[in-house]
């Protein structure tokens, strides 16, 4: 029997990619779900197929980057299941894709409030019913630019390697004070989800100007380097979590950027320098 069967796992950004998926392989296992996505439909298909797998679901709208609203998001999952185990922080936005020197602010604040505070705060909100439950996990969702930094995308990657960091101190924490919950961090590689194509979209929404250099890039991203199908990515996830692996590496994309800063961490940056050169010559 699956180690999550009978758990209560809680998924953020449930309602497309990476969080669908995961929320599809944790009913599969027998988890009880509580999932939310700022997106309602999104979220409402999600809820479709993991009903359809026989899992009970408590379903919520929740923008991670509302403090007020993820905390009281765990009060009421807290109190409608009387106990949460694991955590899955995993909404998330893509990067601006701009250089520091074009960036804006608002490229920044955007991405480092979602995908570095929608972490946080859903770690802090959860973490004493975690404790409670006797039996928690923290699962929080970085990257491979959590492990290894790329031209374009400096929001992103101060994000990912942000929540390494804080995931990482409040492993060593818990382990200090000996409480009940095991803490993983996940650095997916490229997977086919609808990240890329969602920035843009967002970009779009905000009157930005979106050149055909932005779509021939995002197409590139699409089709060359998101190609870990997400179910499979959720797969591994959540055989990562019920191993109790510390860090979670999903594809040989992000295995390889682990060796790589490794062994030449003085040299990558001129690699990714002309990964990037590539990358803008053939858009
Ligand atoms: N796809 C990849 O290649 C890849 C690689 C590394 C890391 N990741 C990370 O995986 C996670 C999931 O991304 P995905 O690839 O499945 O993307 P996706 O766009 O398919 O799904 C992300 C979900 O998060 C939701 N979301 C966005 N902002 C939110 C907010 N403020 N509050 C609540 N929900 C919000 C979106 O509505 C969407 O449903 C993200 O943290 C992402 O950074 C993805």
């Amino acid at each position: 029997m699956s180690k999550v069967s009978g758990k209560v796992a809680v998924v953020t950004g449930a309602g497309s990619g990476i969080g669908r998926q995961l929320a599809a392989e944790l009913a599969r296992r027998g988890a009880r779900l509580a999932v939310s996505d700022v997106d309602e439909a999104g979220l409402a298909a999600t809820v479709e197929e993991v009903k359809a797998l026989g899992a009970e679901v408590h379903a919520a709208p929740l923008d991670v980057a509302d403090r007020a609203a993820v905390l009281a998001h765990a009060a009421a999952v807290a109190t409608h299941f009387g106990v949460v185990h694991q955590v899955y922080n995993n909404a998330g936005v893509a990067g601006g894709g701009r250089s520091v020197l074009d960036s804006d602010w608002a490229a920044y604040e955007r991405t480092i409030t979602v995908d570095l505070f929608g972490v946080i705060h859903g770690t802090k909100a959860f973490l004493p019913h975690l404790i409670a439950s006797g039996d928690g996990h923290v699962v929080n969702v970085s990257s491979l630019n959590g492990i290894m930094a790329q031209p374009a995308l400096s929001d992103y990657c101060a994000a990912k390697f942000g929540v390494r960091g804080f995931t990482e101190a409040l492993r060593g924490e818990l382990l200090a004070a000996g409480h009940p919950v095991r803490v993983s961090v996940v650095h997916p590689g490229g997977v086919r989800t609808n990240i890329a194509t969602a920035a843009l979209a967002h970009a779009r929404g905000q009157g930005a100007d979106v050149t055909a250099r932005d779509e021939a890039r995002t197409r590139l991203y699409n089709e060359k380097l998101l190609t870990m199908p997400a179910d499979r990515a959720a797969r591994i996830i959540v055989a990562g979590v019920e191993a109790n692996r510390p860090r979670i590496l999903v594809g040989n994309d992000a295995r390889s950027a682990d060796l790589l800063v490794r062994w030449l961490p003085r040299w990558y940056p001129r690699l990714t320098a002309r990964l990037e050169r590539r990358l803008s010559a053939a858009t």
